[in-house]
């Protein structure tokens, strides 16, 4: 089904299983410990147990492996390093080689995998592999290496054929000529995804053939991937990958436990697991770069803005990309003149990439931050502010308008709901006990892509539709939203709908990623439910135009049937995909907020507790206002971390993350948190997909950061650019 324009009405719009607070319908299982994450496949027989060792150089070559005495250590199966795996080559979303020799490209770059009958043995033998190493000196300090990085194209990434710098008008001339102005520098530190299940995957060869059951967020993607790096084709390799323990962009990718597994496998001629011990997740895995940001907006004096520009430099290995930064400025405000432009810097440290919300999530954290300081030196309301330069069309392509854009909204609304009237503009002067209180604003602003999503639906003898797609629930609902839509287009309940995900078998999908996932992935849902429909209405001889699906009836005129009666004759199976136009050459498709925040600082301690928060958002049609508030609760929290806690900390002389295990690079708990309220703007985005919905679990992170920093700047006085927030910042 392609979708080429907003079409009207549709049975989704019914609302009857779609956009109810429906309960997860994996949550079950995954409470009773009964849902496998890849490392629990415990039917699968004769399994061995892999153990990577990782490179403990940064940068240079290896020179000798002696892994005589691993061999020789009790359960030792055997042991693969780059000489024994053979040439292999590299997938389209891997920077780095997942296997290092003889060059090594960062450090904890996998250099072997010792397999043995059990886990422990086979990392007390990792522990007696003998690596030498040909140390050569590398480039890690960002503030250095972005002294000479060159620029590099627009906010698709190097490879997006943009120009490296964009403009619209004169920026320079509008923004010397600008009465109010502010020209300031904000720095991002590098995030680690650090999800609770780390990287992990089961290999088994059948042959040529190749099974991993693996924690992956994108199986087609990875599928590709696995195939190009082992040099074998496509179809002989399958991916499981049913439930998974969080994300956040770090599993959009085939990391080296999947292809260690698979090359220990193939040597051990038995089924091998790998999981990544945590500290490799910081460094074998991808992390967020860090980023230093420039930000010039020059304004009349009544507030509107008249020159915007947004700068960014981050680093990442040789071939790697930026992290797009500047992404939002692009689009979130009114200016005639305006520029942004990215450079990207050489770093030897592990891989950058992809995290919740790249691009925005640090660009919005710089960002919204500028608008405040804007704000104060115009004299104006922070939401008054935004509300001036709200814009309706693309700023830097007019004749293309939002889809739908109700970014107003969501400030008015938020201020009401929050008591923002109550905020003293001047800073610190609220106090309460010890506490130096302060409330603070962002904007919300992530895009929404589209993207084809495919998917099988079967309806059996006795009724039961059963829908199967390679989409996956990284803990974000896809289970429950899938059994909603089919529920909503088969007219039954979304407990009567069996939803099979994540198996590169199944009809290929969105993937989880960018916040696209649920809008898409339902989207093709959908599709094959709109032709599953029509064979039913074929098979019962109705005419499918006027056939009302409902209470597991069929309904035509004045006749009607039993779903199941549809496939008496034999079970149905149709399978269709979503399809898009270029529909976006009109409509920019992206999703809005507002993040609200109340800190206390303590006037001794310097102490930051988050007092309060909450979100309003529009995103299209919300599928499940269970689910999707769990993101966004998620995502707030996850910007509560980066505002005041989170940062991978550089060893400059050697080239790693310090700090790589959860007791020491530090994200927020509950006692960090307090209650969190999330209102979500009652939209149905006609532009988007016939689902009308968009993203929403990154759109809940873009702009908390700059909130925290905007509401620790009103309770203290003291302006900190640099995040993480922590307390010797501000005392
Ligand atoms: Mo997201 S960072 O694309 O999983």
């Amino acid at each position: 089904m392609k979708f080429e324009q907003a079409e009207g009405t549709n049975p989704i719009d019914r609302l009857k299983v779609i956009g109810r607070a429906h309960d997860r319908i994996d949550g079950p299982l995954k409470t009773s410990g009964l849902a496998p994450y890849a490392y629990e496949h415990h039917d699968i027989e004769n399994v061995a147990y892999g153990a990577i060792v990782g490179s403990s150089v940064a940068k240079g070559r290896i020179t000798r492996i002696d892994t005589a005495a691993a061999k020789a250590a009790p359960g030792v199966i055997t042991i693969v390093t780059a000489a024994e795996a053979g040439k292999l080559g590299k997938g389209k979303n891997n920077t780095a080689k997942l296997l290092a020799g003889p060059e090594v490209e960062h450090y904890h770059q996998a250099v072997a995998v010792v397999v043995a009958e059990t886990f422990e043995q086979a990392r007390a033998a990792a522990s007696l592999v003998r690596v030498d190493y040909a140390r050569e000196k590398g480039r890690y300090d960002l503030t250095e290496q972005l002294k000479v990085a060159p620029l590099v194209g627009g906010s698709g990434g190097p490879n997006s054929g943009a120009p490296p710098v964009e403009r619209v008008g004169k920026f320079e001339e509008a923004f010397a000529a600008a009465p109010v102005k502010l020209d300031a520098e904000y720095h991002t530190p590098d995030h680690s995804h650090a999800m609770m299940e780390p990287h992990a995957s089961v290999a088994a060869w059948n042959g040529d053939e190749l099974t991993l059951w693996t924690s992956n967020q994108m199986i087609a993607w990875s599928k590709r991937d696995v195939a190009l790096t082992l040099n074998m084709p496509e179809d002989k390799v399958r991916l499981i990958s049913p439930y998974i323990g969080g994300g956040f962009g770090g599993k959009l990718f085939v990391r080296a436990d999947a292809l260690m597994a698979a090359l220990g496998a193939k040597a051990a001629k038995r089924p091998v697991k790998v999981a990544l011990p945590r500290p490799f997740i910081a460094n074998n895995t991808t992390h967020r770069p860090a980023t230093h940001q420039r930000i010039r907006i020059g304004a009349m004096k009544d507030g509107t803005i008249t020159a915007i520009a947004h700068e960014s430099g981050s680093g990442d290995l040789p071939d790697g990309g930026p992290e797009t930064a500047v992404q939002q400025t692009k689009l979130l405000y009114a200016g005639a003149n305006r520029m942004t432009a990215m450079r990207l810097a050489v770093l030897d440290l592990p891989e950058g990439n992809a995290m919740r919300a790249p691009g925005e999530a640090p660009g919005m954290m710089a960002l919204e931050i500028a608008m405040d300081e804007m704000a104060e030196r115009l004299g104006m309301d922070p939401v008054e502010f935004r509300i001036k330069n709200d814009t309706q069309v693309d700023p830097e392509k007019p004749e293309r308008k939002f889809s739908e854009r109700q970014l107003i909204r969501c400030l008015n609304e938020g201020a009401d709901k929050f008591g923002w009237n109550r905020r003293n503009a001047k800073p610190a002067q609220v106090h309460d006990g010890q506490w130096l209180v302060g409330m603070g604003v962002a904007a919300a602003f992530r895009n929404h892509i589209n993207t084809t999503s495919g998917a099988r639906v079967r309806l059996s003898r006795d009724g039961i539709v059963t829908v199967e797609t390679d989409m996956t629930d990284i803990g974000t609902g896809t289970y429950t939203i899938i059994a909603q839509t089919a529920g909503e287009m088969m007219g039954v309940p979304a407990e009567a709908v069996v939803v099979k995900l994540g198996d590169s078998s199944f009809p290929a999908s969105a993937g989880s990623g960018g916040q696209w996932g649920a809008a898409n992935s339902t989207a093709g849902v959908y599709a094959a439910c709109a032709k599953l429909r029509e064979q039913v209405a074929q098979r019962l001889g109705y005419n499918s135009a006027d056939a009302v699906f409902e209470a597991g009836q069929v309904k035509s005129g004045n006749r009607s049937a039993a779903l199941r009666d549809a496939a008496s004759a034999g079970e149905l199976v149709v399978e269709d995909k979503i399809e898009f136009g270029d529909l976006e050459k009109k409509h920019q498709l992206s999703t809005f907020g507002a993040h609200f925040v109340e800190v206390g600082v303590n006037a001794y301690t310097g102490v930051t507790r988050i007092r309060r928060m909450l979100a309003v958002c529009a995103a299209g049609r919300i599928l499940n206002p269970k689910s999707a508030r769990s993101q966004v609760i998620g995502a707030m929290t996850m910007g509560a971390g980066a505002a005041l806690m989170e940062e991978l900390a550089v060893d400059k002389r050697f080239g790693f993350f310090v700090n790589h295990d959860l007791a020491s690079y530090e994200v927020p708990v509950h006692a960090d948190i307090p209650h969190q309220e999330v209102v979500f703007l009652d939209e149905a985005d006609e532009y988007a997909n016939p689902m009308k919905a968009k993203g929403v679990g990154e759109l809940g992170i873009c702009g908390v950061g700059a909130a925290v920093a905007n509401a620790i700047y009103n309770a203290t006085g003291v302006r900190v650019r640099d995040y993480p927030i922590t307390l010797e910042k501000h005392l």
